[in-house]
């Protein structure tokens, strides 16, 4: 990374990226989430901040620590990062969707705590934006749009088909059945896929693909 520092090449370029998990609120004490820890986001972050890019991150919930020179924006639910992306897209020449964005949100919140009864209970949710495809939609030709795809099978017949849909530049496809790279985990491994390319790399740590990403992006 350290040669990296010297690299420039995305100088002038306002990067968009948004990271982590939402979490989708039920009652005061309770919410639905996902095992997302924000480390690829980040690692995207920080490596367009090395090379010269004047970075918004978009985080949900993390561990992790903000990386030099990066306006951090944070926010807990869908709703909220739709709000803020909206907010600054249109400023954007490059915009990674690596957010584990909630696909459903509880249909109405209590404000109290919900007091267990001796029934089974169940919850109502509806459909959160698919913000990705949202973005798609209103893009500009001189602007680029990635997603990422977590898949468990069909990897890349189904990171195709959300390359299709929501009308991205590039989806960057994650294999999450593999062991290695489980959520949490500090390496990846990728195939990207562009309406017609397609790049497996090998499995890497998170900080150093994220370069290979923006090489390959540049
Ligand atoms: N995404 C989004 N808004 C959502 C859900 C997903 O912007 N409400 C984005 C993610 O950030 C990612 C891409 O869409 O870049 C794909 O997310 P993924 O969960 O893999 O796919 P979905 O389209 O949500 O489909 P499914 O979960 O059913 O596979
Ligand atoms: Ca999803």
């Amino acid at each position: 990374v350290e040669k990296e520092l010297m690299k420039k090449d995305l100088k002038d370029k306002k990067v968009l990226i948004s990271a982590g998990p939402t979490r989708e609120t039920i009652d005061p004490v309770r919410f639905l989430s996902n095992y997302s820890s924000g480390k690829m986001g980040y690692a995207l972050a920080k490596a367009a901040s090395y090379r010269g890019a004047e970075v918004v991150l978009i985080s949900g919930p993390t561990q992790l620590k903000t990386p030099l020179g990066v306006k951090k924006i944070e926010v807990e639910k869908a709703s909220e990062m739709e709000k803020e992306i909206l907010k600054e897209f249109k400023n954007a020449d490059i915009t990674i969707m690596a957010a584990a964005v909630a696909d459903y949100t509880p249909e109405n919140y209590s404000k109290e705590k919900i007091k267990k009864g001796d029934a089974d209970f169940s919850l109502k949710l509806k459909r959160t934006t698919d913000i990705l495809k949202k973005l798609g939609e209103i893009k500009r030709k001189d602007q680029l749009l990635v997603g990422f795809a977590a898949e468990s099978e069909n990897l890349i017949k189904n990171a195709r088909k959300k390359l299709d849909s929501k009308k991205a530049d590039y989806i960057i496809a994650n294999d999450i059945s593999d062991k290695n790279i489980a959520f949490g985990s500090d390496k990846n491994k990728i195939t990207i896929l562009s309406k017609n390319s397609s790049q497996t790399m090998p499995l890497e740590r998170k900080e150093e693909l994220a370069h290979k990403i923006f090489d390959y992006l540049i």
